[in-house]
């Protein structure tokens, strides 16, 4: 029996996908490459290039392949890009769900663990933020994952597909060997931007919005590492597997950093000056964002080994150094 990974060759999708093969498991990739990159892939994984909106590639994978359970990674996931491109977040991530449940009905796979985000939160009411808190999302981004995971709960009530939903805070970092980690076309996240420019190819971070209600006026985040999530779906789907009810969990440090003290521990681990400026407030960012995560420490046994924000861009400052230019497929 197989995993499938439906956007194995994403950021996270690779990292999980690494993090299954290395404990043994059989391991099925679907990704259309929109944002993905073959390299990306392990060797390992058998990949299927299509896209999960096309029923018949779904189709064909499910006949082709026993799959046991589906991790579901292949969303889009940049905030700005959908305030500003609603209509995309809904096609790509709404409508692909719709498809692969279909499809999953269809071949009798009950099991999925999902890729839900903090942003289906909103603003939050409290800090830290827990599972059940109040969801109004801001962005068309957070509200097509609220959609998504509403969408799963309804075919658990009518098909019996039981799911996780992991509601990441800020995914990060990278293998420690530097051997896959983050890129995307165009970049637009606060590390690997603030990497570019401790790199030489960009000059100055822009620090969006300094007038936030924080300590230090810009937004804070709760960074998580890659492999830290990668593992939390390991534990979701064993937990599904062992005949658990649906659930969603949040996935964080459960610590905050100011996008200040980020480019400060950056600065730290890079010995880089770093150069930036305050620029205005970009569409759809809450001020805060910090999970409790003690659900999934408690339930699933999750135990995040990083901790420490340095480590983290320790690990993505590996790979900025040893792929500059990234993976060079674009
Ligand atoms: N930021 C800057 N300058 C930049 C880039 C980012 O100041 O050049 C700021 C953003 O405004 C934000 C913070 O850095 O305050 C983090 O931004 P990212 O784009 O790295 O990440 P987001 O918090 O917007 O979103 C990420 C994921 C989402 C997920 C969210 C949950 O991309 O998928 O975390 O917290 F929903």
């Amino acid at each position: 029996m197989a995993i499938l990974v439906a956007g194995g060759a994403g950021y996270i999708g690779s990292h999980m996908v690494d993090r299954l093969i290395e404990k043994g498991r059989d391991v099925v990739v679907a990704d259309n490459l929109s944002t993905g990159h073959r390299k990306a892939i392990h060797p390992k994984a058998r990949f299927y290039q299509g896209d999960t909106r096309d029923r018949k590639f779904l189709d064909d994978l499910f006949e082709q392949e026993t799959i046991e359970g589906v991790i579901h990674m292949d969303a889009f996931s940049l905030v700005g890009e959908s305030m500003t491109n609603p209509l995309k977040y809904f096609d790509n991530n709404v409508v692909g769900m719709v498809t692969l449940l279909e499809a999953m009905q269809a071949h009798d796979v009950k099991y999925m663990v999902f890729s839900s985000t903090a942003a289906t939160y909103g603003i939050p009411e409290k800090s830290p933020i827990q599972e059940d808190d109040h969801k109004a999302p801001i962005n068309p981004y957070g509200e097509s994952k609220l959609m998504m995971e509403h969408m799963i709960r309804w075919c658990d009530e009518a098909y019996g597909i039981k799911f996780v939903a992991l509601r990441y805070f800020n995914a990060a970092g990278a293998k420690a060997d530097g051997s896959i980690g983050e890129d995307h076309h165009p970049e637009t996240h606060l590390i690997p931007i603030i990497l570019q420019v401790a790199a030489g190819q960009r000059d100055k971070l822009q620090i969006f919005g300094n007038d936030y209600n924080t300590p230090d006026g810009t937004n804070v985040r709760d960074y998580v590492h890659v492999l830290d999530l990668a593992d939390a779906h390991i534990l979701a789907l064993d937990y599904l597997l062992a005949g658990h009810d649906s659930q969603a969990f949040n996935l964080g440090s459960s610590t905050g950093f100011s996008n200040q003290q980020m480019l400060a521990a950056a600065r730290e681990v890079t010995g880089q000056p770093i150069p930036a400026e305050n620029a205005p407030r970009r569409g759809g960012d809450p001020d805060s964002l910090v999970a409790d995560s003690s659900k999934a420490r408690e339930i699933l046994g999750w135990q995040p080994q990083y901790d420490d924000v340095h480590d983290i861009i320790r690990t993505a400052w590996a790979w900025k150094q040893s792929h500059p230019e990234g993976y060079q497929d674009r």
